[in-house]
């Protein structure tokens, strides 16, 4: 939650600063400090995916997928989505949230054209994300899902 609306407040103050141009490179995980050391202090590592990434580092493993998908059942039949936590292995956590298009303005950068996204908006990210696959979105779409894996004795500790 602390992520989300830092990444949704970061968003915002970097559009009215500096235009979608400048936005562009704050909606990136790596440029959270918050992350970073959410990261750090319960060795967790912390990404999204989705099924259609701009940055292709953000697509899905195989277990990813298949959470991906049962959210997108979910989604398609209006069932309520819900955070999971599943074990990965003997050691690990799979903690996975969805992530909704629940703001207008994710709809500048992920929208389709004429619906929030504008020509120039798109030919620049085509020049920073030539893989882009991550437009062509509305209001209440399942853009993706939060994945972090954490370490059990981390969990544990925090349960002490
Ligand atoms: C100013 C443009 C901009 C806005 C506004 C924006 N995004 Fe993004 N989004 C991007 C860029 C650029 C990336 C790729 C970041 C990277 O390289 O990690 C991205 C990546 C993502 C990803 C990771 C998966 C992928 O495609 O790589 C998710 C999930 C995401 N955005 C959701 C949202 C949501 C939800 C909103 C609204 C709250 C939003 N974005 C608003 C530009 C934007």
């Amino acid at each position: 939650m602390s992520a989300k609306s830092t990444l949704g407040k970061n968003l915002q103050n970097a559009i009215a600063r500096g235009g979608v141009e400048h936005a562009i490179a704050f909606c990136n995980l790596q440029a959270m400090p918050l992350v970073d050391s959410l990261s750090h202090k319960y060795h967790a590592n912390i990404s999204r995916v989705s099924t259609k990434a701009r940055n292709p580092a953000d697509r899905p493993n195989d277990i990813e997928s298949q959470l991906l998908e049962a959210y997108s059942y979910q989604w398609k039949d209006s069932i309520a989505l819900k955070a999971n936590v599943q074990a990965l292995d003997e050691h690990r956590y799979l903690f996975t949230k969805p992530i909704l298009i629940d703001n207008a303005l994710c709809l500048t950068c992920h929208g389709t054209l004429h619906n929030g996204l504008k020509e120039e908006t798109l030919e620049f990210i085509k020049t920073k994300y030539p893989d882009d696959e991550a437009t062509g979105y509305s209001l209440g779409d399942l853009r993706g899902m939060w994945s972090i894996v954490i370490d059990k004795k981390e969990v544990v500790q925090s349960i002490e």
